[in-house]
């Protein structure tokens, strides 16, 4: 396993410009309330612009999720990305992963004119759908034959634990026997005072979820300051 050591976090949080601000779920689960707003257009370039440098351990992260990618014994991938915002996964594994196609979703229309626009040379090999994954249908207009399904700081955006399983058994059904899911998330601690938030889960949370939905082989392949890629088999 490896793990990733990370610089100390830029000290003002431009990222969480609104951490009084609460949005009020309208669900009977009490959501965790977002202070994202990834439909406002200067947010959304914030974000972007700033993402590498209050998470530096992401650069590292990208090479590991090639790496694993590489790892998959098929001549050419046909990829599924959960909320990829920009589009900076999805770069660095079209850039260095024999991919086929490369299915990008996200509810943003920001995040995914961005994401278009840093994917333009690829752009035989990529398609965007504008999907809401907290929707129950989201899956219905989206093939469901890939290879590998991979998702970076998104699964939390379903804003509480508790809609992680359901999310992982659609994520299971976009996939053929033998493909391979790859998850990077905000992960608890397993310490009892490491329960920081009710829209994260511990590893163990995570990957009892994957076996829970038919995914075997489910481990934690590299834990990177609060985040974990964590990654498990369709049989
Ligand atoms: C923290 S950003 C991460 C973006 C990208 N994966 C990355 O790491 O560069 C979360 C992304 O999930 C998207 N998102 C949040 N909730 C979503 C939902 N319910 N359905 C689809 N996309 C969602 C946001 O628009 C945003 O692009």
């Amino acid at each position: 396993m490896r793990n990733i050591k990370t610089k100390r976090r830029a000290p003002v949080d431009l990222l969480h410009p609104r951490q009084t601000r609460t949005k009020v779920a309208s669900m009977s689960l009490k959501e965790v309330p977002s202070d994202h707003d990834f439909f406002d257009p200067a947010y959304v370039k914030q974000w972007t612009d700033n993402i590498i440098r209050y998470r530096p351990e992401r650069q590292q992260l990208f090479k590991v999720f090639a790496a694993e990618a590489a790892r998959i014994k098929k001549a050419a991938l046909s990829v599924f990305e959960l909320g990829c915002g920009p589009g900076f996964l999805a770069e660095a594994l079209l850039q260095n992963c024999q991919i086929v196609n490369y299915t990008l979703i996200d509810f943003s229309p920001q995040m995914l004119e961005l994401s278009r626009s840093r994917l333009a040379r690829f752009k035989d090999r990529t398609v965007f759908f504008q999907l809401d994954f907290k929707k129950n249908n989201w899956t219905a207009t989206v093939p469901a034959d890939f290879d590998l399904v991979v998702s970076l700081q998104a699964v939390h955006e379903l804003r509480h634990a508790r809609r992680i399983p359901k999310l992982y058994a659609q994520l299971y059904s976009l996939l053929v026997p033998g493909g391979s899911l790859l998850i990077c998330d905000h992960v608890n601690s397993s310490l009892p005072y490491g329960h920081r938030a009710a829209h994260f889960m511990t590893v163990e949370e995570h990957l009892s979820a994957f076996k829970e939905v038919g995914f075997i082989r489910a481990r934690e392949i590299c834990p990177a300051a609060d985040l974990s890629l964590m990654a498990a088999e369709k049989p």
